[in-house]
């Protein structure tokens, strides 16, 4: 009897969650695989991280190494110490990571150095800032990887050009979207937060360093966002990073569930579910944004995004989706903003190609023929 195929999964933060649920789904119904679920513990608040395993059907980790927050070394190295030793007891066959936080770069420097295969999904992703942390965290983790898969054609385009062996890189399509395809009709309308949800309003995310980290960048696309609130009431659930700054700059968003900001049409809260979120988005009228995985989602299901930052990782939603880039200026957001208020909303969505719902049973079949042929 041969021992079964092992592949230990690795989760870390938020944005993880969605992507690995279908392809542990898929690998359900592949004989002689076993997979062990690694979560690292970098976000631990339930609204973040357990929250989001219930909405998603994810059962819960095997081993929880309990990292926590610190700075981009401490996390990274904590990782690093805590997973080795897990790789060494558990010995899998392949170590899969996912998307570009620090999570994923520091097991993927474990498994290259034990000289187990890693798996990248979401490779190829390139924003052309290395002043983002996950830019760093992308080149190096494909680097690192030994089966890259892609979302877009534009990733492999970008790892050929880095040097990696086309053999490697395989398209397989968004397996975040084939998450919210499944969940979508099972979504949540949000209770308490403070909107009129019935009538027409926008979602608000903000939560990179670039922009919450300095009091003279967050106040002023604050104070845009109030403005635009006027015209269109605004839901902000605020990530906590973005809370704790804007408590330290002396900028309000302390209290308790949903608050206005200085009185304006401009609501905080606190982060969100799965499923609740996945309801604002699906029904706002605009989403605003300096997230990636949200101008994605926001792609599929045909609703304007703007994405606060001054470039994007993710251009395929500019050419072929809804998102526009609009920087990070606050009158060009409140310029950009208006415009699509004035017009007419186009009902259709698209989705780029493999964004079909589909991409967790492509991995899955495509990681057990890999690996059997090794
Ligand atoms: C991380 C990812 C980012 C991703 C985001 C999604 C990196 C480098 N960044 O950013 O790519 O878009 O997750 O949410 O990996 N905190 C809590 N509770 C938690 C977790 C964090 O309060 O459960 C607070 C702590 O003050 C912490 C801060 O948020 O210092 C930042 O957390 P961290 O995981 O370092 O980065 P994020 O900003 O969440």
């Amino acid at each position: 009897m041969t021992a079964p195929l092992t592949l230990c999964f690795v989760v870390g933060a938020r944005p993880n969650f969605p992507k690995v649920a279908p392809i542990l789904a898929a690998l359900r119904s592949q004989p002689d695989v076993r997979c062990i679920l690694v979560h690292t513990g970098q976000h631990y608040d339930p609204e973040l991280s357990a929250m989001f395993f219930e909405d998603l059907g994810i059962s819960p980790p095997d081993h929880l190494l309990g990292v926590g927050s610190g700075s981009h070394a401490q996390q990274t190295a904590q990782v690093m110490v805590a997973f080795e030793q897990r790789c060494l007891e558990d010995r899998p066959d392949a170590i899969v990571v996912l998307g570009d936080v620090n999570s994923t770069v520091a097991c993927a420097l474990v498994g290259a150095k034990l000289l187990i295969p890693v798996v990248h999904v979401e490779a190829g992703l390139r924003s052309g800032d290395r002043t983002m942390p996950e830019e760093i965290n992308r080149i190096v983790t494909d680097t690192l990887s030994s089966r890259l898969y892609t979302h877009c054609y534009e990733a492999n385009d970008n790892l050929l050009k880095e040097g990696i062996a086309a053999d490697r890189v395989v398209m397989a399509g968004n397996v975040m979207i084939d998450t919210l395809l499944r969940l979508r009709p099972k979504a949540v309308r949000p209770e308490g937060s403070g909107l009129d949800l019935d009538s027409p309003f926008g979602l608000v995310t903000l939560h990179r360093p670039a922009l919450v980290d300095h009091a003279d960048s967050l106040g002023p696309m604050l104070e845009a966002l109030a403005e635009l609130a006027e015209d269109l009431p605004l839901l902000y659930p605020v990530h906590p990073r973005s809370r704790a700054r804007m408590a330290s700059f002396g900028l309000g968003g302390e209290g308790e569930g949903a608050t206005r900001w200085r009185d304006s049409n401009l609501m905080l809260c606190p982060p969100l579910r799965y499923l609740q979120f996945l309801w604002l988005l699906d029904n706002a009228r605009l989403v605003l944004t300096d997230s990636g995985g949200i101008q994605e989602e926001t792609t599929v299901l045909g609703v304007p995004c703007l994405t606060i930052r001054s470039n994007t990782e993710r251009a395929v939603t500019i050419r072929e989706g809804t998102n526009r880039l609009v920087g990070v200026e606050p009158s060009d957001v409140l310029a950009a903003a208006r415009t699509v208020l004035g017009q007419t909303l186009d009902p259709s969505s698209t989705a780029p190609p493999l964004w079909d719902g589909q991409s967790g049973a492509r991995i899955a079949d495509d990681l057990v023929e890999w690996l059997g042929r090794r």
